[in-house]
């Protein structure tokens, strides 16, 4: 591979770190769990922060602590990573999908009231390729119909809207720092929220169900080992504190793909919505309508054979085949997503992408698009 889809960014002030907490005893539950759960709840501006071993664990540690179980619904979207929906059902719930805007490609406000049921427990909107979702809006329809918001943040650290950080609009949230992030610990999630319940609910719960007062063999509930080891939390500790820069380097490189691929009428080219500022989980391209589905998969196929990594960000969650079977998704059941779906070429993205790296990944694009009817 010559441009990979993404890489972290890691330099020896990370390595010290994490050598640093090695060359101690404490290598888990130690003084690194808690500065780095201060010192990310300091940068979202939320009380409380949970560190956990993966996105997908604070996750299905919210919908725990929400009181969310068999029968329930949760409404979420199926254009996301299938971790924002795996998690509803590992409490015994349904995802209950709703389709999404084609502009942000997050929840659309208004068919989240339609899709409320007896049944429905929370709404988790997800901050697909770190856009906000219309959090006005889903809060007031939440707020209406007393349902807690879960925000799966995991794709969006840093994104801002109206000058609000995300994680910050819900009951509770959930960011993820797998190496494709904004941040890594390598694997890791942290779950954000202002409720002191929630959070010391989710603390018991990552550690074997233990609580404060009850010491090492005492268990007051179901729990799990989802605690993030000292050694991750180093890790996160300097990526945090160098997510200004993340931020900066991310937002150059977005630039730089926005002015090379400007005013290709093939290409849809994401941009920041009004009000919002991203930090830029990805760069995610739309084919135009013309270009059939086998034709975006072949483009795909084309750019990976000339060592130019891209990557069909998402499929439809709704139509992954245990999905499917499990609650009877079908074709055509949420048309936007399945339209976008068809259509996005996610293109290497990552801080430390040169200007002459990206100019070989446009101009290999435009290349393949310029071959694509003779392709097929
Ligand atoms: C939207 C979304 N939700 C959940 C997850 C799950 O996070 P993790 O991979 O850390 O379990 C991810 C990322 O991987 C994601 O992109």
């Amino acid at each position: 591979m010559r441009i990979h889809l993404s890489r972290p960014d890691i330099t020896e002030k990370e390595i010290e770190a994490v050598c640093a907490v090695l060359r101690t005893p404490n290598l888990s539950l130690g003084p690194k769990v808690s500065e780095f759960e201060q010192a990310f709840a300091n940068y979202i501006g939320r009380k409380r922060a949970v560190a956990v071993n993966s996105g997908t664990s604070g996750l299905f540690l919210c919908m725990l602590a929400l009181g969310i179980g068999p029968g329930d619904e949760v409404i979420t979207t199926p254009f996301t990573f299938i971790a924002s929906a795996t998690p509803i059902m590992m409490v015994g719930a349904k995802p209950a999908f709703v389709d999404i805007d084609p502009v942000n490609l997050n929840i659309d406000p208004a068919k989240i009231e339609p899709g409320i049921t007896k049944k429905t427990k929370a709404i988790l909107p997800v901050e697909v390729f770190s856009n906000p979702a219309a959090f006005d809006k889903v809060c007031e329809i939440a707020q209406k119909h007393n349902l807690p918001v879960i925000e799966d943040s995991c794709e969006a650290l840093g994104s801002t809207l109206n000058g609000r950080k995300v994680g910050t609009f819900g009951e509770i949230s959930v960011f993820g720092f797998y190496p494709n992030k904004q941040m890594t610990t390598g694997e890791g999630g942290m779950i954000l929220t202002d409720d002191d319940e929630l959070a010391d609910m989710c603390i018991s719960l990552r550690n074997q169900g233990r609580d404060k007062s009850g010491g090492w063999l005492g268990h007051i509930r179901l729990g799990y080992n989802f605690r993030l080891s000292d050694i991750n939390c180093a890790l996160g500790i300097v990526q945090l504190s160098r997510i200004d820069e993340i931020k900066a380097k991310r937002r150059q490189v977005a630039k730089w793909y926005q002015e090379m691929l400007a005013g290709d009428d093939r290409l849809i080219v994401p941009t920041e919505q009004a009000g919002c500022e991203l930090s830029w989980f990805v760069f995610v391209v739309r084919l135009a309508e013309r270009f059939t589905h086998r034709q975006r998969d072949q483009i795909l196929q084309t750019m990976n054979a000339k060592g130019i990594q891209v990557s069909n960000y998402f499929p439809p969650v709704h139509l992954q085949p245990f999905m499917a079977k499990q609650f009877g998704y079908k074709e055509g059941d949420f048309p936007v997503t399945e339209s976008v779906c068809k259509s996005t070429v996610a293109l290497p993205f990552y801080n430390n992408l040169t200007k002459d790296e990206v100019a070989i990944v446009c101009g290999t694009l435009k290349e393949t698009l310029d071959k694509t009817g003779l392709l097929i």
